[in-house]
This record gives C-alpha cells, structure tokens and sequence, in this order.
C-alpha cells in the first residue's frame, strides 16, 4: 500500500483592511439605515480597503501570519490554494502572485472560483492533494476586496450594505498515517480532516451573479455592460436567501450523519457568515446552542470566501476553538455553491 497521509491544520492567520465603516457611516453616503441593515443581516460594520490596495496583498499579510503562526517558513510550501472571487487581474489568479510574494519556490498555485464556498471547496481540495501524497505543506489562503466591484451607491444599495473586505489564510500539513488507527475519524481524537462534502447547483447561477466581463458580452466588457449595470452583481436577495438556509442545514446534517454524528456531537460549527439570520436559521435547524456557533458577521459584513478562515481566526484567538475540538465549517454561495468540512482541530 502507497504511504497515506492525514491533513493537519497547523496555523491560522488573517488580515483585515484598517478602515472600519460602520453602517450609521455608510448611511452618509448611501440611502440606507442602521436599523435595515443591521435587522436584516446582523451587520454593524464592514472593513473597506483603500482604492488602490489589491487582493493579493491583503492575501500576503494574512499569509504571513498564518505561516508564522505554524512555524513553516514560505520556502517549505509546496502548493498553494487561493480562493477569490475578486482577484487583482482577471487572469492571472492572486494564487501565483502570493508565490511570488511571499518568495516560494516554483510550486503550483492555482485560484478557485468558489464563491462564498471558496473556503469549504478549497478545503476538500486541499485535503484530497494532502491525502494523495501531492503535497505535503499547502498555503491556503481566501481573500476578497469586494468594494470595488459592487454598486456602492443607493442604486446597489441592495448589496453593498451586505459586503467587506478581508483575508485569511491557514496553512496544512500532510502527517503520513502508518496504520488506520491513525486516520482522522469521528470516533477517535486524531488530527485533521475527517470528512468533507462539496455540492453545487448551476440551475441558480443568475439568481447571484456578476454578468460582466465575461464571454455573455459580445466583447467581454462594453459601454453598454457599464451603462447598463451588468458590471454590477446582480443578486436576487430572497431565493439566495432560502436557498443558503436548506443547503447548509441538509449538507452539515448529511456530513453528520455520514459519520455517525448528531449536531450535539460537534465542538463548535462555523457557518459562512452571508446573514446572521441564516447563521441562527442554520443553528436552529440543528438544534446547536448558540455558544456551540461562531459569528463574527457583525464586524465585517460578508467576505465571501474569507469569512469562514476569517471565524476560525478569532474563534483561536478567543480559545472557543482549541486542538481537539470537533469543528464543523457549513457554506453556501453563488453558483449555486455548497459544502461542508469535519475537522479534529
Ligand atoms: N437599505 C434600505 N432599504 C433597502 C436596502 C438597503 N440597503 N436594500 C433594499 N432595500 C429596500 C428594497 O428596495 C425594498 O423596498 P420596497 O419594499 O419598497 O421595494 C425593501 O428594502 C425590502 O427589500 P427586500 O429585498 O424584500 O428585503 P429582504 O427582507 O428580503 O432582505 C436581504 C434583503 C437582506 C438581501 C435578504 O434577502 C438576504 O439576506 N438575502 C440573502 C442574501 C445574501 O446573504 N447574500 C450574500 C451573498 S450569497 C451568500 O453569501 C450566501
């Protein structure tokens, strides 16, 4: 049998933009209200990157720290994952510009387009590269400035309340497992990923979506898709909404379930963090307490791919996730989108 591995989350690090824009601020400049948002979604503030500061760079800063924080220096990586949906070019990805700046040597590095799943996808893919023997030591990393592509007057004021700025990454290491007692499972307290599950849906792909640039333009990106607003996302707010709230709860209970879990089992359940209500629509379909979820949503809107990393982060800092815990992460986003990981931190 080929040697197996296990994949081991061994550090944490996140970067956010020094800007705070809290929605009574927000409201100067858009047509909107503290109560709105914050009733609706939860949100009392997002971060805003200055014009001019790139993805990737938010990427690199939480990048140093998530290698710091595991002790690998960037010359040991040798793949890296980086989940946006606003990358600084179109092409190429930031995942060969955070190679390059952070001085790694020549390894692959490629961007996924995952949406709000980007974390929950990039992670299975991640683990399957570990598990494979492809790659030992993988920068994860998902980052977003998402000011800049939406609408940030009243006339998108349906979205540019909801959205921030922001990057975490985390860093894994493959273990090499020498006998199945030393596989990751729900039923011992061996490190790393247990189980993951990814799902999608393309039938939802124009309920969120953001038309242009891209080939549906006759040239990629015209005065018209401008004038028009097909350069704006474009989200059909109530059917995101329905449709985040049964596939987070089917597919956290089917990875459950998968395992021979109950909800009550788990340590702590970080769900991607699009609205609170979702979030405690999520728990409470579960049957999870509240101290038993991890939300940060208040403090920097949806990040899209980095919310998750983003929880897990702070959920470190603030010792409500500690190695041992049996860690659930949940999200769903455009696409449509979905997944779930389980995790032995
Ligand atoms: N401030 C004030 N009024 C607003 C704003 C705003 N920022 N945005 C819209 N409105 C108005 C609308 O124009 C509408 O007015 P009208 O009734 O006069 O036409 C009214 O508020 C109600 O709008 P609705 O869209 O019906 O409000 P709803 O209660 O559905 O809440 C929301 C909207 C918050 C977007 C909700 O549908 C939602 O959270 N959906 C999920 C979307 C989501 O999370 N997307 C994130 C990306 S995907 C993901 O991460 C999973």
């Amino acid at each position: 049998m080929s040697q197996q591995f296990r994949s081991v989350v061994r550090g944490v690090g996140k970067y956010v933009p020094e800007n705070e824009v809290t929605n009574v601020e927000l409201s100067k400049t858009i047509d909107t209200s503290d109560a709105w948002i914050s009733e609706r979604s939860g949100i009392r503030a997002r971060r805003i990157a200055p014009r001019g500061m790139t993805t990737s760079f938010l990427a690199v800063e939480a990048s140093k720290k998530a290698l710091d924080d595991a002790g690998v220096s960037a010359k040991e990586i040798d793949l890296v994952i980086a989940a946006t949906l606003s990358p600084d070019y179109f092409f190429p990805g930031i995942g060969s510009l955070l190679q390059h700046k952070l001085g790694m040597n020549p390894v692959g590095a490629f961007d996924i387009r995952q949406q709000c799943s980007g974390f929950v996808h990039g992670l299975a893919m991640a683990d399957a590269f570990i598990r494979s023997g492809q790659a030992r030591k993988i920068l994860f990393c998902c980052a977003e400035i998402q000011t800049t592509i939406m609408d940030m007057t009243t006339r998108g004021r349906n979205m540019a309340v909801l959205f921030g700025d922001g990057a975490a990454s985390i860093v894994l290491e493959g273990i090499p497992i020498a006998s199945d007692a030393e596989r990751p499972r729900a039923d011992n307290t061996v490190r790393g990923v247990i189980d993951n599950i990814t799902g999608g849906d393309g039938g939802g792909a124009e309920n969120l979506v953001m038309r242009a640039p891209g080939t549906s333009s006759p040239d990629f990106i015209n005065a018209a898709d401008i004038e028009e607003g097909r350069r704006w996302p474009h989200m059909d707010g109530q059917t995101v909404f329905k449709n985040a709230i049964m596939r987070m709860t089917e597919v956290a209970e089917t990875l459950l379930t998968r395992n021979g879990l109950k909800p009550a089992d788990v340590s702590l359940m970080v769900p991607h963090q699009a609205n609170l209500r979702i979030s405690e629509m999520v728990r409470d379909k579960l049957g999870l307490p509240p101290e038993k979820v991890f939300n940060n949503i208040h403090k920097y809107g949806n990040t899209t791919a980095a919310t998750v990393p983003l929880c897990l982060a702070e959920a470190v800092e603030e010792g409500r996730l500690k190695q041992g815990d049996l860690l659930l992460t949940v999200a769903f986003g455009a696409g449509f989108t979905w997944g779930a990981n389980l995790v032995r931190w």
